[in-house]
C-alpha cells in the first residue's frame, strides 16, 4: 500500500482529493511534529506533504528511505527544503505558486497602510484609555499618494504589489535583475531604490544570496522617514541590524509578516519597539487561498506518487 505522511491537518479541499486515491497518515495535532517525531513518521513513506514549518533535509529524506517518490510543500517558498539533496536523490519537489500572490500582496499593503498610519499604536492607545480628545498632532503618520515605493524582488508578488500601488498613486521603482517593467514600475539599481523610497517592500525568496540582504549597510542607505515591509522570509533580514536602525530612528518604521526564527521569541528586543509591527506569518492566510494551496499541494503529491510530472515542480531537472 502507498504510504503518505501529511505533517498537519490541511484544508479538506486538498485532503479529500488525496483521500480519493490514498489513505494518508495525517499529523492532526495543533503543533507540528518535533524533529524526532518527524524522522519517525516519514519512515517508509512514498510521499510526503509538508508545510514550511518542517525542515526537509538529506537526513529526513534518508530516514524516509529510497522509495520516497515526492515531496510536496503547501507553500510557495521552499527554503525549508534542501532542494539539491532532493534532486540528487531524484525526488521531485512541489510548491504552490500563483494562488497566494494576491493574498500576499494584500498583506504587504495591509502592513504598509498599518505602518504608515500607525494603526496598531493607535489601537493600543484607545484600549489603554488614552483617547481624551481629537488633536491636530495626534499619532500623525505618512501619506501613500505621491510617495515612492521600492520593491526589492519583482516576481509575481512584487508585481501584484505594484499593481495595487497604482491605485494608491504611489510611484513605484523596483530592483530585480531581469524583471520586465509592468504596472508603471521603473527598474533601478538597489542604491537608487534605497535612496529614493519612502516605503521599501521585500519580496525576494530566501536563498544563500539573499540571506541578510537587509543588513546594516542596506538600512543605512534608507531615508530616515522610510518604512520597511517584509512579507518574504525572516532570514532575508538581519534582525539585530533592524532593531538598531529602528531604535536609533535611522529608519522610521518596520512591518514584518515574517521573522527569524518563527515564532519570534517573546524576549526579542523587536517586541519592545513602538515603531515595529509584527504579525505571525499570515501572507497567504485567507480561507480561499489556503484552500487553493491545499489543492495544488495535493495535485503535486498525487502526480508524484503516480510517476507523473508535478504540475508545480521546483526541481524539474529531476525529469
Ligand atoms: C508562505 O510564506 C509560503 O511560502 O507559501
Amino acid at each position: 500500500m502507498t504510504k503518505i505522511f501529511i505533517t498537519r491537518l490541511i484544508p479538506s479541499s486538498g485532503l479529500n482529493l488525496i483521500k480519493e486515491h490514498f489513505q494518508p497518515d495525517v499529523w492532526s495535532h495543533d503543533l507540528p511534529p518535533t524533529r524526532v517525531q518527524l524522522l519517525e513518521s516519514v519512515r517508509g513513506v512514498d510521499g510526503l506533504l509538508c508545510l514550511l514549518t518542517e525542515k526537509v533535509d538529506a537526513e529526513l529524506m534518508d530516514a524516509a528511505g529510497s522509495q520516497l517518490k515526492v515531496i510536496s510543500s503547501m507553500s510557495v517558498g521552499v527554503d525549508h527544503i534542501d532542494v539539491s539533496a532532493a534532486t540528487e536523490r531524484r525526488i521531485p519537489v512541489g510548491n504552490t505558486p500563483g494562488v497566494l500572490t494576491d493574498a500576499t500582496a494584500d498583506q504587504a499593503f495591509a502592513l504598509m497602510l498599518s505602518a504608515a498610519r500607525r494603526i496598531p499604536e493607535a489601537e493600543r492607545y484607545v484600549r489603554a484609555g488614552k483617547w481624551i480628545t481629537w488633536s491636530p498632532s495626534l499619532l500623525l503618520g505618512a501619506d501613500l499618494a505621491g510617495a515612492t515605493l521600492g520593491i526589492v524582488g519583482f516576481g509575481r508578488i512584487g508585481q501584484a504589489i505594484a499593481k495595487r500601488a497604482q491605485g494608491f498613486e504611489l510611484r513605484v521603482v523596483y530592483y530585480s535583475p531581469n524583471a520586465k517593467p509592468v504596472f508603471g514600475a521603473q527598474p533601478v539599481d538597489l542604491n537608487t531604490l534605497l535612496k529614493e523610497s519612502d516605503f521599501v517592500s521585500i519580496n525576494v525568496p530566501l536563498k544563500d544570496e539573499t540571506r541578510h540582504l537587509v543588513n546594516e549597510n542596506f538600512l543605512s542607505k534608507m531615508k530616515p522617514t522610510a518604512i520597511l515591509i517584509n512579507t518574504a522570509r525572516g532570514g532575508v533580514l538581519d534582525q539585530n541590524a533592524l532593531y538598531n536602525a529602528l531604535k536609533s530612528k535611522q529608519i522610521s518604521y518596520a512591518a514584518l509578516d515574517v521573522t527569524d526564527p518563527e515564532p519570534l521569541p517573546m524576549n526579542s528586543p523587536l517586541l519592545e519597539l513602538e515603531n515595529c509591527i509584527i504579525v505571525p506569518h499570515l501572507g497567504s492566510a485567507s480561507k480561499k487561498t489556503r484552500d487553493q494551496m491545499s489543492v495544488l499541494a495535493a495535485q503535486n503529491l498525487i502526480a508524484g506518487l503516480n510517476g507523473d510530472i508535478l504540475p508545480n515542480c521546483v526541481n524539474s531537472d529531476v525529469y
